[in-house]
């Protein structure tokens, strides 16, 4: 079976179509970025992923493939659409930019493949397409197959969670059904706007966890509580209170928006979800004030930020809020002394904290931790 992932060389693509060559299938990535169509076929993974590079370099050229050429949607059994589903300025989701996506290759589509969309959607936008599918070939075969896993470690959990299955008829689900059983431990069936809820709730209810802990860092340090102490006492040997999250800086390309589409299905009254929204967005400049409380004056004065992706151990820089501590930074006039192991031209962590007056830690990258800061620093994560 042939299946092509339109928007295949991105983060969800790529784990995606590995999956699915190491299940035989023959897979072609498509996508708009040359660089790293180029980068792939040159047996390069364009971002880090925990396990991708040994199954890209047993199947590239043979059962995989990347290429920017969009006839290759014409010869295909199955088109499977991962493209990104941003939200605009004012937070409202961008549907027309899926429909864009889906339009541009309708020519080059016909009425026996299987269309299955992969991005987080709009409640409602499967039911549109299915629309314009039907439109266009008097009949359509659409699965909606919401993609969960976390970023880097999306190699395991491709395999490892149950995949969402919904579809507009019982054709299109079996057939989602079929492949899906080659790679998740199992699937479990859901109408489509169940479906899109599901992937929504699941990302707003990990944003909120997030928030409730950057609320309660901000509450009880801000009234000289120290934190950590209070939140490691709550959870020592209390059960409830296990998967309680730490603070910290709650970014990335999905928890956010997906909150934000959430909102806006709730005609915007998730209070909850724009609370958690103000919540998170507030903690970078928490941190700077933290910073000005032990140092004074930030003017002048040089601070050194460790950690500018969006979560540790990871080279993705998408919504990444150590950028809004940056930027705070330098509206208080302090020279920022920008250091991430996976950022190209950035200092080494040890350069950036022996020439700075003090330190914030921006991400908690792994090799962070064992560093000795002999100067004052503002650390949220709780690592130093
Ligand atoms: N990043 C994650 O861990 C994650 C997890 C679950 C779900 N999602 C969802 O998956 C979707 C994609 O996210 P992502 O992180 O993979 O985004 P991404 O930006 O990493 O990948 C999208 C890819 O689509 C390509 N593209 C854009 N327009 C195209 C077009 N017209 N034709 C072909 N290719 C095109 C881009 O060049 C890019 O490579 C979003 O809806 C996101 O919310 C992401």
């Amino acid at each position: 079976m042939k299946i092509c992932i339109v928007g295949g060389c991105g983060h969800v693509g790529i784990p995606l179509g590995l999956a699915l060559a190491s299940r035989d299938f023959t897979v072609t990535l498509l996508d708009i970025n040359e660089n790293v169509v180029n980068e792939i076929n040159n047996h390069k993974l364009p971002f880090i992923e925990k396990d991708a590079d040994v199954l890209l370099q047993k199947h590239i050229g043979k059962n995989l493939f990347a290429t920017t050429d969009k006839s290759v949607v014409e010869s295909q059994d199955v088109v499977v659409f991962v493209t990104g589903t941003p939200v605009d300025e004012h937070h409202n989701p961008k549907i027309s930019d899926v429909l864009k996506v889906i339009r541009a290759y309708l020519p080059l589509m016909n009425k026996n493949q299987l269309v299955i969309l992969r991005s987080t959607i709009f409640p409602g936008t499967t039911e549109v397409i299915d629309n314009i599918l039907k439109k266009q070939f008097g009949t359509s075969k659409l699965a909606f197959c919401p993609e969960r896993i976390v970023q880097g470690e999306g190699i395991k959990e491709i395999y490892d969670l149950p995949q969402l299955i919904s579809a507009t008829s019982d054709i299109a689900r079996k057939e989602a059904t079929e492949i899906f059983s080659k790679i998740a431990s199992k699937t479990i069936d859901l109408e489509p706007q169940e479906a899109e809820l599901a992937k929504l709730m699941t990302n707003t209810w990990r944003y909120l966890e997030f928030a409730i802990a950057n609320q309660f860092y901000m509450m009880t340090e801000g009234a000289g509580f120290d934190f950590y102490k209070i939140l490691n006492a709550m959870k020592d040997d209390y059960p409830r209170a296990k998967y309680f999250a730490k603070a910290g800086l709650a970014a990335g390309p999905c928890l956010f928006k997906d909150t934000m589409q959430l909102s806006a299905f709730y005609r915007n009254q998730f209070f909850l979800g724009q609370s958690a929204m103000l919540v998170n967005e507030g903690l970078p400049n928490f941190l700077v004030k933290q910073m000005e409380n032990k140092l004074g004056s930030l003017k002048g004065k040089k601070v050194a930020l460790l950690g500018m992706t969006f979560k540790p151990d990871n080279d993705d820089i998408r919504e990444s809020l150590s950028f809004k501590v940056k930027k705070e930074l330098e509206f208080k006039m302090s020279e920022v002394l920008v250091s991430d192991p996976y950022l190209k031209g950035t200092m080494s962590a040890c350069e950036a904290i022996k020439k700075a007056d003090a330190v914030i830690l921006g991400v908690p990258h792994s090799e962070y931790k064992t560093l000795k800061i002999n100067k004052p620093f503002v650390d949220c994560w709780d690592v130093w």
